[in-house]
This record gives structure tokens, sequence and C-alpha cells, in this order.
């Protein structure tokens, strides 16, 4: 006699995205109707589902049920789901009789629904998942058995829980694995063989925990491994890191002091560690090295770049380099010191903050198209544009925060007609150079980063320029850069009110009548044909002559 199941799920209001939804007489929901195509987004629970199943359904999102927790039965009514979203749902825990009803489940994401625990055994009713994603839940224990069954899983994601540690064996069942994501948990230590079993593996991101120590032979051994981030992964106590081939290595902020890499690279983001030692077995295919902040000289500098002939970007500011390297220099037992010292597609060369004082005539480091340029904040003294004349395709360059003097600005401009952006604040130039320099480059439509120099005072030239870039000067017209839009919107205002107190002026003359006797005394002066001198002196004499009795 009963056609409908009742499924009691809670007692909140719910929405349907996208279509509206269709009740059946006994005012449950029919979910067949109400999502009649293979997508079906249920934004917060409801009471009560007809019995109808709707087999169309293939993804189902169920949202925002914070308050209570996840209506499980509704996947009985959806056996051909394939994809599977829960998020900002209260659900707390998952059971493996739950997801039994949705077998052929390959994707399933839960976020933020309050997951504390994965026990053992929780996924072998959905072995065909290719998917996992269970970011930003409470996460604080995963048991050694959770993942089993889930041979063909190919994407992990358990990013920002709070557990400390992963049992041994966890991923041993995820053969297929390629993308594992570990961020922002609070691991402390990773087993040496924790991915042992993992080879196809490769993305694995580590970066955000607390990681005291990191094996080699843990990420080391990866064979198909092409992105590795273990940037703010802890204080790691390792000193060298040694991996085989991979695409992108990002290691910032890791303490690290030598880095070995027996086969090739192509992405490296090193900052802000203690680097003074990287090897590359294969270094043909470097596109971009991050090695800011490290504890590279100069003396490190032709080894390491000597054969990346691909090297577009290389970033070594804040480091310890006071001289650029020369085609004679770095170790004669090298590989490769036989060869050319070339950097032909070197495009960003950054050596902010570090001791340079000269520019040599002829380093290799200074590649043809190079089109960046940072030396800003070293200590060169004097530049010869001559040095520059090497750099066809320059668009920026950089040279504030040094100690030059003197600069020939004229002929370096003619040299790089596609200059855009040029640095040249901070410096101890001579005495109005800095603004004659601003005004010549301003001119020609180059930015110049650095405020507008103050006129009648020397002291900016070298002092007061440093904040200067971000008050880029705002308005500048085509007239002359010390005219602001805003200057000559004041200037027109003036203009108007003096008309209009002229105009006042006028009416207040006509009113009292000043004019008209102004105009009358003048047609009767004019006609006479003298001067107005010779008029006054006259008048003057007619009024002696009109008061005789005054000095006699
Ligand atoms: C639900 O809707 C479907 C399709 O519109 C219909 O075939 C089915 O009978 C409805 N179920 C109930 C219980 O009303
Ligand atoms: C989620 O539910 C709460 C109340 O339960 C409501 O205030 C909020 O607007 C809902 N958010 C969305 C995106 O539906
Ligand atoms: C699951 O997939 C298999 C193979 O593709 C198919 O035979 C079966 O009917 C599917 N089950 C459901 C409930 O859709
Ligand atoms: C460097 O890597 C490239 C591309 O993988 C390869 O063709 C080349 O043989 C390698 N060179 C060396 C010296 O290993």
């Amino acid at each position: 006699m009963h056609w409908h199941v009742y499924l009691l799920l809670g007692f909140c209001g719910f929405q349907l995205g996208g279509g509206a939804s269709v009740y059946d007489a006994t005012g449950r929901l029919n979910l067949s109707a109400t999502c009649p195509d293979v997508f079906c987004h249920v934004n917060n629970q409801l009471v009560a589902y007809s019995s109808t199943p709707a087999l169309q359904v293939l993804e189902l999102h169920l949202t925002n049920c914070s308050r209570q927790s996840v209506a499980w039965l509704v996947l009985n009514l959806t056996p051909s789901l394939r994809t599977l979203v829960i998020r900002d749902c209260a659900s707390y825990h998952i059971s493996k009789e739950s997801l039994r009803p949705v077998a052929n489940l390959t994707s399933l994401q839960m976020q933020r629904s309050s997951l504390g625990v994965l026990r053992d055994e929780l996924f072998t009713t959905v072995p065909r998942l290719l998917i996992l994603e269970l970011g930003y839940n409470t996460i604080h224990t995963v048991h050694s058995a959770a993942f089993m069954g889930l041979a063909k899983l190919q994407f992990l994601g358990l990013q920002g829980n709070g557990f400390q540690e992963i049992p041994a064996k966890t991923f041993d069942a995820l053969a297929e694995l390629r993308h594992l994501d570990l961020s922002g948990n609070q691991l402390t230590d990773l087993r040496e063989e924790i991915f042992a079993k993992n080879t196809q593996l490769q993305t694995l991101l580590l970066n955000g925990n607390n990681l005291g120590t990191l094996h080699s032979g843990t990420v080391g051994s990866l064979p198909n491994l092409q992105l590795l981030d273990i940037s703010h992964a802890g204080e790691l106590k390792f000193q060298t890191l040694t991996l085989s081939s991979i695409q992108t290595l990002m290691v910032e902020n890791s303490q690290l002091s030598e880095l070995i890499i027996s086969g090739s690279l192509i992405r490296l983001h090193a900052a802000n560690n203690e680097l003074s030692n990287i090897q590359l077995g294969n270094k043909s295919l470097v596109l971009e090295m991050d090695l800011r902040g490290n504890l590279l000289d100069e003396n490190d500098i032709p080894d390491l770049v000597r054969g990346m002939w691909n090297l577009e970007r290389l970033d070594l500011s804040r480091n310890r380099i006071e001289s650029l390297p020369m085609h004679s220099s770095g170790s004669s037992e090298g590989p490769h010191f036989q060869e050319l010292f070339l950097l032909p597609s070197l495009k960003y060369l950054n050596l902010a903050n570090n001791q340079v004082v000269r520019l040599p005539p002829d380093s290799p480091i200074l590649s043809s198209h190079l089109k960046i340029l940072d030396l800003s904040h070293n200590l060169i003294l004097t530049l010869e544009v001559e040095r520059l004349t090497g750099l066809p395709n320059l668009e920026s360059l950089f040279l504030e925060g040094n100690r030059l003097s003197s600069f020939d600005y004229q002929v370096f401009h003619h040299q790089h007609e596609g200059l855009q952006w040029l640095g040249l604040h901070d410096n101890s130039w001579g005495p109005g150079l800095y603004r004659r320099m601003y005004t010549y480059f301003t001119d020609r439509g180059v930015h110049v980063h650095g405020n507008t120099p103050q006129t009648s005072s020397s002291l900016v030239d070298t002092e007061g320029q440093a904040e200067a870039q971000k008050l880029d000067p705002v308005g500048v017209s085509g007239i002359h850069p010390y005219w602001t839009l805003r200057d000559i919107l004041a200037f027109v205002t003036l203009l108007v009110v003096l008309a209009i107190l002229l105009m006042n002026l006028y009416n207040i003359l006509e009113e009292e009548g000043c004019l008209r006797r102004f105009r009358r005394w003048r047609r009767s002066n004019v006609p006479g044909g003298a001067t107005t001198t010779t008029r006054s002196r006259a008048r003057r004499l007619n009024e002696q002559d009109s008061e005789p009795s005054s000095s006699d």
C-alpha cells in the first residue's frame, strides 16, 4: 500500500539550485521531477523525499546543511551518481554503508563538513573513486586502512585539516595516485617509506606543515614526481635535499643549504633559504629560478647557470654577490667548463640587494635578450652606458639605491628607445641631475620610478625618494611635468572668479553713475586735442587763478 518511502531528514527548509521544486500529493519532494537533468543541487536539507528514484542524476551537490547532519539516505534515490559534492554541512563522519547505494561514484568532495576521523575501510563501497577531496574539514585522525580498496584513486586532497601524523602504509593501497595534497596540516614527521608504493605520484604538496625532518628517501625516490612543494613546511633540519628529476620544486623558507638534483629541473622556487650549493645534473631544461634571499656569492653563480640555455627568469636578489660572472670564471673542474658561457634566453635578471660594485664590460649573464634588469640597492659607483649597449631589448632598468653620481642619460636613451621603466632615485646624483633626468625621461614617455623631484632643492636628488615609487605622479598632463591636472583646474577656477569680480565691479560702477560721468568727461575733453598732462596742468593753473587771495 505504501508507494512512498519516507525519508525523514530534518526540519529545515530547503532550496534547490536551478529549477523549481516539485512536490508529490503528500507534500514530499519529488527529486526525480525536480532534477530532470543530470545535475542536481540541493541547498539546505529538506523534510522528506518521494520514493521515485532520480536515475538520471549523475552529479549531486548538497550544500549548506550546517544545522543537521548530511542526509545520506538521499543517495538511495540516485544510484547512477558519479559525482557527489557535500559542502558546508555538519557530517562528522561517513560510513561505508552510507556510500553503498552509489557504488559507481568516481568523485567525492566533502569540504568544510566537520569530518573528524577517517576510519578503516571507509571507502571500500566506492572502489571506482578517482577523485577524493576532503580538504578543510577537521580531520585529526587518519587510520592506516582508511583508503583501502581505492586502487584507482588518482587525486587525494587532505589539505587544511589538523592531523599530526599519518600511520605507516596509509597510502599503500593507492597505486594509481597522481596528486596528493597534504598541505596546511600539522604534520611533524613523515615516515621514510610512506610514499613507497605511490610510484605514479606526480604532485606532492607538503607545504604549510610543522615538519621537523624530511628524509631524502621520502620524496627522493618518487620516479614520476613533477611538482614538489615543501615551502613553509616547518623547521626542516635537513641541510641537503637530493632528488632525481622534477619539473617544479618549491622549497621556500625551508632553511635548506644544499640542493642536489641528479636529473633535470624546469622551475625552482627556493627563496629565503641558506642555499650556497646547488647542483643540477641536466641544466638544459631549466626555465626559471627564484633564489631570492640565499647565501650565493659570485663564485657560485658561473657553475650554476652555465649551460642553462633555456633559462628565462633568474632572481638572485638578496644574496652575497659582489661581481657579475665573466667568461673565464667558474671552477675549472666543472663538466661544463669547456663550453661557451651563454644564457641566450634570459629575459629577466634580478640582482637587487647584493653588493655589486661595478658592471663589467662583457658579462655573459647580461644576455642580449634581457628585458628587465634590476640592479637596485647595490654599491655601484659608476655606470658607463657603453656597458649596456649589448642589451638592445631592455624595457626596464632599475638603478635606485646605488652610489651613482653621474649618468650619461641622453646617450643611454638613444641606445634604448624601447625603454619603459627606469629607477634612478636614492643615488648620490650631482646637483639638479636627478631633476633633469626625471624631466627628460618623463617627457619621452619613460615611467621613472620615484616621486616628482621638488624644485629648488638639490637634497631631493639623494634623499627622500624611497617610497616615491608608490606616489607616482598622478594626472601628469602633457603641458609640463610639474603642472598637474589639479594645478590647471585651480588656475582656471581663479580666472573664472576674476572674471566674475570684474563684471561685478563694472555693474557697481554703472549703477553709481561713475561710468556715465567718466564718458561725459572724456567726450568733453577729447575734441580739444590736448594731451592729458597739458590739460591737467591747465586746470591746476586755473585753480590757482581762482584763489588769488590765499598766498597774498
Ligand atoms: C515524481 O515525478 C516523476 C516525473 O515527473 C513522476 O513520474 C513520478 O510519478 C513522481 N512521483 C511521485 C511520488 O509523485
Ligand atoms: C545557509 O543557511 C543559513 C541558515 O541556515 C542561511 O542564513 C544562509 O544564507 C545559507 N547560505 C546559503 C549560501 O544558502
Ligand atoms: C555501474 O556501472 C556498471 C558498469 O558501468 C553498470 O553495469 C551498472 O549498471 C552501474 N550501476 C548503476 C547503479 O548505475
Ligand atoms: C637532459 O634532458 C634532456 C631532456 O630530458 C635529454 O634529452 C638529454 O639527453 C639530457 N642530457 C643529459 C646530459 O642528461
